[in-house]
């Protein structure tokens, strides 16, 4: 018998991926360096060692710049989606997606950020791949920002900690809006823009080793962004009033280790100062008072120009959308808790839950917490724009590649999408991450596979290119068909 789908017949079904995790083409057709190009890849580095990885320095930068060669920079690289969107788009569609989120790279329109006329051969490479989309009556999901800003920014303004980054940004957007405006409904401002206190220099381009204040580079740089939001959320609306801006933040949803009352109120600060300060201030329009008080202890002092506060206020964001790949656990005590890998910043171990290969830690439950938990807070569309597992998968004898491992972890997370929309939650999509293998934004890594659809590469950036269905890509395809109702 034909089961009945709880999902909403509109429901937007899909997968995600970011230009410059996919894209390739490094120094061609008027890309500027991004910095994103700065990631290396280091097999000598333990997997769960990524902090590493993350603290990006002067003498990093200048390295990768001057490119001696001996350094593999495997995001310059990508998937050569650039030369191959065509058939990955089509195998998306032989899924069955409803939409297909991807990100337009600031660094191919305006190579330097500074430009004053865009680069034409980045904006007809999106004209393309929009029209490849519409072609299979897909809807485009467009993230202006994701971890890719030109790295002329960096070394010229310290990246988001100069206001006048938010005018580049904002003619940046308003570019894609003129072309594009009229073609794509759903469009996200910046990717995890609480990355910018955890994974400071691929979102907001602060250097550590570049200020002598670093926590007050980071928020400083977070509120220009803020400000950036505002604004395109605004020109958005002139330009199409049918347009949706979503703000995006990587949900750490976390658990206090004890009832303790002390672990209870760590939980409550840790959600405060990594999650909800970005959602207040991008849908409620104000700096919630509990981040006053963090600023004030830590001697921070957001520098505000007038108007701020009015266009805070006037243009929130239209939709909530998040990442959702793990939980974290709070404690008084971390140090008296072991610590494992997590997205984008280390996470305490929690003994009830299972961890990815890469320690991730797995909560499908926490999905169901987490949805209900932004829902009752904020009362506005949800859009869970990542979730999937980074893992290692074989290409067998015969060419077929099997991933029980991520058909588990997809569906537990889809069983639990289901009880939060029974709960009332309003949940208008779901793009896993991600539709097809991509490098890794974390380790810069090939070998940690999130999609449905194998690319033949490896972390050396050997291999055919060749891209092959997963098992996953046949279940996921069913997922579709029926709604959600066959897992
Ligand atoms: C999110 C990013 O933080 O996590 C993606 O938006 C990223 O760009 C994804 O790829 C998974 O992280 P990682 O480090 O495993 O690639």
């Amino acid at each position: 018998m034909k089961q009945e789908s709880i999902f909403p017949e509109n429901f937007l079904w899909g997968g995600a991926i970011a230009a410059c995790q996919a894209e390739g083409a490094y120094g061609q057709y008027g890309r500027g360096m991004a910095v994103s190009d700065i990631s290396f890849y280091d097999s000598q580095i333990d997997r769960q060692d990524l902090a590493k990885h993350r603290n990006v320095t002067t003498q990093k930068i200048e390295e990768a710049m001057a490119d001696s060669g001996t350094t593999r920079y495997p995001k310059r690289h990508g998937i050569d989606f650039y030369h191959r969107y065509k058939e990955d788009i089509a195998l998306c569609a032989e899924m069955g997606f409803k939409v297909f989120r991807f990100s337009m790279a600031w660094s191919r329109i305006f190579p330097t950020g500074e430009e004053l006329t865009p680069n034409q051969e980045g904006l007809d490479f999106y004209d393309a791949v929009l029209t490849e989309i519409e072609k299979y009556g897909m809807e485009p999901l467009v993230t202006i920002s994701h971890f890719e800003m030109p790295l002329a920014l960096v070394n010229q303004y310290k990246g988001w900690t100069d206001r006048k980054v938010i005018d580049l940004f904002v003619r940046f957007a308003d570019c894609l809006f003129t072309n594009f405006g009229q073609r794509v409904t759903y469009w996200i401002s910046f990717n995890e823009m609480n990355a910018g206190r955890f994974s400071t220099f691929k979102s907001t381009g602060v250097v550590a080793d570049k200020t002598d204040n670093y926590i007050q580079d980071c928020y400083q740089a977070v509120h220009h962004q803020f400000i950036a939001a505002a604004l395109v959320t605004k020109r958005l609306h002139e330009i199409n009033p049918a347009g949706k801006m979503g703000c995006m933040i990587a949900r750490f949803t976390t658990y206090a280790a004890t009832c303790k009352p002390e672990d209870v109120l760590q939980m409550m600060h840790d959600d405060q100062y990594d999650n909800f300060f970005y959602t207040d201030v991008m849908i409620r329009g104000t700096y919630p008072g509990y981040m006053n008080r963090f600023f004030k202890d830590n001697g921070v002092s957001i520098i505000w120009e007038e108007g701020d506060k009015a266009l805070l206020k006037e243009y929130t964001a239209d939709y909530l959308a998040f990442s959702y790949y793990v939980s974290n656990v709070s404690s008084a005590q971390p140090n008296e808790l072991d610590v494992t890998d997590a997205n984008l910043k280390k996470s305490l171990k929690n003994p009830y839950l299972e961890s990815s290969a890469w320690g991730w830690q797995i909560d499908p439950k926490g999905l169901r917490y987490t949805l209900n938990n932004l829902y009752d807070r904020y009362q506005v569309p949800l859009f869970i724009v990542e979730n999937g597992i980074g893992a290692e998968d074989t290409v067998e004898a015969d060419g077929s590649v099997h991933d029980p491992y991520r058909i588990d972890y997809l569906q537990r997370h889809l069983e639990q999408m289901k009880e939060a929309l029974v709960d009332g939650v309003d949940l208008i999509g779901y793009t896993t991450w991600s539709s097809i293998d991509i490098v890794s934004s974390g380790t810069s890594e090939m070998s940690k596979r999130y999609g449905f659809i194998y690319v033949d590469q490896d972390d050396d950036g050997n291999g055919t290119l060749n891209r092959i269905r997963k098992d996953s890509f046949y279940w996921y395809q069913q997922v579709i068909k029926s709604n959600g109702a066959d897992l």
